[in-house]
């Protein structure tokens, strides 16, 4: 099985990037973003704010996460709801942030990711997909972009789905959010040492697409 790691922060680009490179190779386009939104999800639904005043283990026993992937395009279930468009809200983006700072979260996801890995060919998204949970990935990345520039991208994104947020917020969050990923003592956001970088600032999807392909082209074959 072919696995490529792509890592990296919250808006540069990855999951659309990784989306269509995935169709492209026909590999299966892994979301681990999506893990962690769930828990939170669950979490917040339970009154649980992000200090996370709760016995985590216990309230973990509870949730059931499950990946489908429909027409190559992933869903997530929690306790067999679909909440993959339940996530997506800016208070599930840092209740996230939250619960995948702590180790008893992270080792509750591990397996599921891992396990797809040996199954399927994929292309993983995530923060520490080259360093901790596919250490020996056939091919590692790790995407970047400006802040300035992945709030614009991220904030056009949400406003198209018609939420109301401001650009101020948005901004805000990212930078929270990159400062909580990179600092947090398990798992933090870093390239593994053997991952390529791969800059997006700049570029239209689709050149970031055609890029990041004719790297992993040269690679894999
Ligand atoms: O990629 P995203 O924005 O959907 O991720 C949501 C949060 O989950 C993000 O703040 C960091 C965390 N996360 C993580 O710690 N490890 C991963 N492999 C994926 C996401």
């Amino acid at each position: 099985m072919i696995s490529i790691a792509l890592d990296g922060p919250a808006g540069a680009g990855k999951s659309t990037v990784a989306k269509n490179a995935a169709k492209e190779l026909g590999f299966i386009y892994v979301d681990t973003g999506a893990l962690y939104r769930s828990v939170g999800l669950y979490f917040s639904r339970n009154g649980i704010g992000t200090e996370l005043n709760c016995d985590i283990e216990e309230i973990l026993k509870e949730i059931n996460i499950d990946l489908k992937f429909i027409n190559s395009e992933q869903r997530v279930f929690l306790n067999g709801e679909d909440v993959s468009e339940a996530i997506r809200t800016p208070q599930a983006s840092m209740m996230a942030s939250a619960v995948s700072a702590k180790p008893a979260v992270r080792a509750f996801l591990l397996e599921m990711q891992r396990k797809l890995a040996r199954e399927n060919n994929v292309l993983m998204d995530g923060r520490d997909i080259g360093t901790v949970v596919l250490p020996n990935a056939t091919l590692k990345f790790f995407v970047t972009a400006s802040v300035k520039e992945r709030a614009d991208r991220r904030y056009k994104e949400l406003a198209e789905k018609g939420m109301d947020v401001s650009y101020e917020d948005v901004y805000n969050d990212i930078e929270t959010r990159d400062y909580n990923d990179s600092h947090r003592e398990i798992a933090p956001l870093k390239p593994a040492e053997d991952s390529i970088m791969f800059d997006t600032t700049g570029n239209t999807l689709e050149e970031s697409v055609a890029s990041l392909l004719k790297e992993i082209k040269e690679r894999i074959n």
